[in-house]
């Protein structure tokens, strides 16, 4: 293997799909890449498969020559798996680094763990940078978008590269300095908390098409790929027609009726949920998603399930309705994401840029749609007010709400599940409810518990109580 000694620009570590496509758009812009992988053959495959671009590649075995063959200040990108690897990975670093050196972390880190690592880091005058990448394989083959968290000096030491290697809209790069510590991988995991709730409202679409009107693959990928020409013009929806239209080539049948109904996760969307309750800034449409996918995977009582209560009514809904119902839902569910942004930024005080955010997903990250071109738009006029409510969108929800209702209505009435375009339905209603009904909520608590509650005819009085506990 070659060990030529300060002649990389760059680094990166861990040749999985992800790191491997990463480094190869990083040779394609003209920056000689050192690589390292746990596992010395699939750096040889690595080299071997990379055509014209292995001239811009240094295959290295072991990390002493891979930090050696990289010119100093040291930049190294890290493309391993999130959590215990990534530390595993510092540690084994850091007696090789020198001051100054920079260490990119690209996976779906767990932001906390981001800021801990990046403490740690510059007490030894190490710069971290937090690294959201979105965009699957392709995505990080051809332009990622990425969402950077960390110092001001790792950011200036990366971002020339990165800005070349991003996603590109109209022109402009899809990458940007987000904030400090977990700043970047913050906003990735709500990226991925909205690509799960975006999803799971794109699958209960199908399940109408597909188990209340008796539609094949092939006829809902057309639906979807018709809808991919107006307001829903998306990656996801794109994709969905690519993928219901296709047939296997074994049995002649359409492939997505061969594939189990059993979606596992990687954790960023149930991370989004938790965290987003912690802060009281709830996001109904992602927990309704992350619920989704647990119970795909409870197969066995699903089956129960269907033998003891099973049967479905015919549905009768219009495309336009169920085109109406996703546009409305999509905008519930980046609305929730980026109200959680909002609140996030202020309670670790980021300064996160939201119609920076917007802007950034525009090109290369799974949830790309033609509507965030229009929420950058909506944000950048006003930052922090609630998307649901700006004028753009506000007048789409007027127009698209009659049909989300219409359908989750005769879902319900079919007996077939929707439980993320409900749960968008209710807290679309719940926010246009001024008076709404925790005023029992607070009775019951002071009756049971002597909670106290508070008086609208009496304003400034406070642990008010019932007569039920006078006796
Ligand atoms: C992206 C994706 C990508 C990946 C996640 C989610 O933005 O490119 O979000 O990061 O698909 O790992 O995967 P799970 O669905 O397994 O959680």
């Amino acid at each position: 293997m070659d060990d030529r000694r300060d002649t990389a620009e760059i680094g990166l570590i861990g040749l999985g799909t992800m790191g491997a496509n990463l480094a190869l758009n990083i040779a394609e812009t003209g920056h000689k890449i050192a690589v390292f992988n746990r596992t010395d053959s699939r750096t040889h495959a690595f080299v071997e498969g990379a055509g014209d671009l292995a001239a811009m590649i240094v295959p290295t075995t072991d990390l002493a020559a891979f930090v050696a063959a990289i010119a100093r200040p040291r930049r190294i990108v890290l493309m391993v798996p999130a959590g215990k690897a990534v530390d595993e990975q510092i540690k084994a670093l850091r007696p090789h680094l020198d001051p100054g050196d920079v260490i990119v972390d690209a996976g779906n880190s767990d932001w906390q763990d981001t800021g801990r690592r990046a403490r740690a880091l510059a007490t030894e005058d190490l710069d971290f940078l937090g690294l959201g990448v979105s965009g699957g394989a392709e995505g990080a083959r051809n332009g990622p978008s990425m969402m950077a968290g960390g110092s001001d000096r790792a950011w200036s030491a990366m971002k020339p590269v990165l800005r070349v290697i991003a996603a590109r809209f109209e022109g402009a790069p899809c990458v940007a300095h987000l904030g400090p510590e977990g700043a970047g991988h913050y906003v990735k995991m709500v990226h991925n908390g909205i690509e799960y709730a975006d999803m799971q409202m794109i699958a209960e679409i199908y399940g109408l098409m597909r188990d209340g009107m008796d539609r094949t693959a092939t006829r809902i990928g057309d639906s979807f790929a018709r809808w991919n020409e107006g307001p829903l013009a998306s990656y996801l929806v794109e994709i969905t027609a690519e993928v219901a239209r296709a047939t296997d080539p074994d049995s002649d049948t359409p492939l997505l009726d061969l594939i189990r109904d059993s979606a596992g996760q990687k954790g960023t969307g149930r991370w989004t949920v938790i965290d987003a309750q912690t802060r009281a800034a709830p996001l109904p449409a992602v927990e309704a998603a992350v619920t989704a996918r647990v119970l795909s995977g409870a197969e066995d009582l699903r089956q129960q399930g269907a033998e003891m209560f099973g049967g479905t009514e015919p549905l009768d809904l219009s495309d336009t309705d169920l085109e109406s119902a996703l546009i409305a839902g999509k905008i519930i569910a980046y609305a929730q994401g980026f109200a959680l942004l909002s609140t996030a930024s202020r309670e670790e005080d980021w300064s996160l840029p939201l119609p920076r955010i917007a802007e950034i997903w525009r090109a290369g990250c799974i949830i790309r749609s033609a509507m965030l071109d229009d929420m950058a738009k909506a944000l950048n006029e006003a930052p922090d007010a609630q998307l649901a409510f700006a004028p753009a969108f506000a007048d789409q929800l007027r127009a698209h709400m009659p049909a989300l209702r219409r359908t989750v209505a005769a879902a319900s009435a079919a007996g077939l599940p929707v439980p993320a375009l409900a749960s968008g339905l209710g807290w679309f209603d719940t926010l246009r409810q001024a008076r709404g009904t925790a005023n029992l909520i607070q009775g019951l608590r002071d009756r049971f518990g002597a909670h106290g509650f508070e008086r609208v005819d009496r304003p400034g009085e406070t642990d008010l109580h019932g007569p039920w506990n006078a006796g």
